[in-house]
């Protein structure tokens, strides 16, 4: 397909997955998740075509529709997928950009790596897009692209946003490649952040490294004006909302809570399997909360869910061995035959199955790190018109900003994080319906629609 998009999304992978039937034909399924929800109608709209990697080494597929999308897949080798994806997007950028959580990987291959495939991006971006056409790059694997697809097509609107967090400038320092991703940022006309702290980190790294005159939302470069702001990312209220209310979902949630052996609260975790995610900290307050005698085996259950992530990442690895020890510590401690208190499943699960989960669950614990945003949090809030349930957050999460009615915790604070554990597991009714009724108020409005809404108006504007 040559110029003929006036809408393309270009990110690290396409909004697909690839499913092999009980016939062993294989299909394409799209996606969960607000991203794709948002951006399908005005990719319908507007003749968008989304272009990224499609999941699978060393294959080529030629573009094709789905559901009213047009896709365009960016083949990766599978020593660019080392290098560049698992490499010096998920070791180097990924620890870096989230507080240095894990240490960060400096390697000149990786980043050679990262510079290939960002052009490889960026050709194809160009060769797809009409004349003026709008193209927004999504988040820190593409950070590059801005600036080499400006280069190759001048007359592009170009919008950036990043999904995860960007970092303060004692810890972006560290990076050698500084100037690099900060001139690849600026070749976008809008660059979006999560929250107003990464946009003044961006701004104050641009002054120092680069010496672009700038104001609070505003950077002078090369004769043009990047603007960067704060557009925090959302879920799609409306359709989670409806979800929750099937009787086949709220019967299900029943079971779950009929499986877990009917205890009195059920708190829940649901997660990548990643390091930035505080799983470690709240299993940790858990434990303590079952042998200090506060919660009792049997009358608590934790459900921790834990999404398989990017498993061939030593750091990822080690995580996952010390999660499944700490699991098997706590019940091998304080279960008994059939009750063990943490229901841990390192498994995905259907919309249905999580929308199930949520509304099954007390308290739903989420103790990230750091975290740019946190969709779990705001998915939780979405699924209880009933107006029962608790939510404990982390203050690292960007939810946090919005989400203010939570259970706040510093995830580093053990003792903090188990009173917040057992006031939001006794809270009243009452007190439960105060906080999410507000809660649900700011998720309804902005809603993950709002949220693309509001960058594409500031990118056209
Ligand atoms: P991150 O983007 O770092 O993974 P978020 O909380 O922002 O964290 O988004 C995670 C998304 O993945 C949510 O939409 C959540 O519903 C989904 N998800 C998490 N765990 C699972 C799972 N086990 N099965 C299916 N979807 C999951
Ligand atoms: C975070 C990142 C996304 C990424 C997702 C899943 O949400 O911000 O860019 O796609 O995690 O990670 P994966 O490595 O499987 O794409």
């Amino acid at each position: 397909m040559h110029a003929t998009s006036s809408f393309l999304i270009v990110a690290n992978r396409l909004p697909v997955d690839r499913t092999i039937g009980p016939d062993g034909e294989a299909s394409w399924r799209r996606s969960p998740g607000g991203l794709v929800t948002a951006i399908a109608p005005v990719m319908q709209r507007r003749d968008g075509a989304w272009l990224g990697w499609h999941g699978a080494p060393d294959e080529e597929l030629k573009p094709f529709d789905h559901e009213g999308m047009h896709l365009i897949p960016i083949p990766l080798s599978s020593t660019e997928v080392e290098l560049y994806y698992e490499g010096f997007s998920n070791a180097t950028l990924w620890p870096l950009y989230h507080d240095v959580v894990a240490k960060p990987i400096y390697s000149r291959v990786l980043w050679d790596a990262y510079r290939a495939v960002n052009d490889r991006f960026a050709r194809a971006a160009a060769d797809a897009a009409a004349p003026g056409a709008v193209v927004w790059v999504q988040d820190y694997q593409l950070q590059l692209v801005p600036a080499m697809l400006r280069k190759l097509r001048p007359d592009l609107k170009i919008g950036f946003f990043l999904h995860i967090p960007f970092p303060p400038e004692e810890l972006f320092l560290q990076l050698p490649w500084r100037r690099e991703i900060l001139e690849g940022l600026l070749g976008a006309d809008l660059v979006g952040f999560q929250r107003p702290g990464g946009t003044s980190n961006f701004i104050r790294l641009v002054r120092r490294l680069l010496g672009q005159p700038n104001t609070r939302h505003e950077i002078h470069v090369d004769g043009r004006i990047v603007r960067t702001e704060a557009f925090p990312i959302s879920v799609d209220f409306a359709s989670m909302d409806q979800l929750v209310r099937k009787p086949s979902v709220i019967q299900r949630a029943r079971e779950i809570r009929a499986e877990l052996g009917d205890p009195v609260h059920v708190f829940l975790g649901v997660d990548r399997l990643d390091y930035t995610k505080g799983i470690g900290q709240r299993l940790k307050a858990f434990g303590e909360l079952l042998s200090e005698g506060s919660l009792a085996p049997g009358e608590a259950v934790f459900v921790q869910i834990a999404t398989p992530s990017r498993e061939r990442v030593e750091e990822y690895r080690l995580l996952r061995d010390e999660i499944e020890l700490q699991v098997g510590r706590i019940n091998g401690e304080h279960g008994s035959l059939g009750q063990p208190p943490i229901c841990y499943l390192h498994q995905s699960y259907s919309q249905e199955e999580l929308a199930a989960l949520y509304l099954a669950a007390d308290v739903m614990v989420v103790t990230p790190l750091r975290d740019g945003m946190n969709l779990v949090a705001k998915e939780y809030v979405a699924c209880r018109p009933d107006l029962r349930g608790a939510l404990v957050l982390s203050e690292f999460a960007g939810a946090a900003d919005e989400l203010r009615q939570a259970y706040m915790v510093n995830p580093y604070d053990v003792e903090g994080l188990k009173r917040a554990m057992l006031a939001a597991a006794r809270a009243t009714p009452d007190e439960l319906a105060r906080r999410m009724r507000s809660m649900r108020r700011r998720v309804a409005t902005y809603n993950v629609d709002r949220w693309a809404n509001d960058f594409l108006s500031a990118l056209e504007g």
